[in-house]
């Protein structure tokens, strides 16, 4: 069984809704084969991560950065996990009051510096969410689940 990791911090209605939509694509019936694994970042660890075919990354801006509870999941996981997640596939999405531009960006490096390959454009979302977002981040969580099999799919 292939896994898809989903680490996300969701601290309010709107980011509930996304990681809702992500986890709606990612348990499609059109999928079999890939076990979801859902761990808020305050809680994710090494394991989860070294255990991973594929990653989902959730998080707010918070003062024009991830939230600090995504950026806890990295340093505990930074060094354990560099060599042996090299080429992960990993998707992100980011929800925003006015901008999440720095968010992306950070999220990003530190996924560069681990060597990852994000298969998928970030779903970056700021205010209400619409629903041609809930549909990006539907196909986010699909097309992850998918990418945990080993399947490519062109953005
Ligand atoms: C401490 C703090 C810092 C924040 N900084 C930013 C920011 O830099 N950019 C931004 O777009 N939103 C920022 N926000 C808004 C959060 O991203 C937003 O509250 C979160 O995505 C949840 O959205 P919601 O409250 O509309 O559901 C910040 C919120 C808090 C609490």
């Amino acid at each position: 069984m292939a896994r898809l990791l989903v680490v996300h911090h969701t601290p309010s209605p709107t980011t509930q809704s996304m990681l809702e939509s992500v986890l709606e694509g990612a348990h499609n019936d059109e999928i079999e084969g890939v076990e979801v694994v859902v761990r808020a970042a305050l809680t994710a660890s090494s394991p989860d991560l070294l255990r991973a075919d594929a990653v989902v990354l959730g998080t707010p801006a918070n003062i024009g950065y991830m939230s600090g509870a995504l950026k806890k999941f990295f340093d505990e996981t930074y060094y354990p996990c560099m060599a042996d997640t090299a080429g992960l596939p990993y998707a992100l999405y980011v929800h925003g009051n006015s901008d999440t531009t720095g968010a992306v960006r950070a999220v990003e490096s530190i996924a560069k510096g681990m060597s990852w390959t994000q298969h998928r454009p970030p779903v970056t979302v700021t205010g209400e969410l619409t629903a041609a977002d809930r549909e990006a981040l539907w196909e986010l969580g699909a097309v992850t689940a998918l990418a945990a099999l080993g399947d490519s799919v062109t953005p």
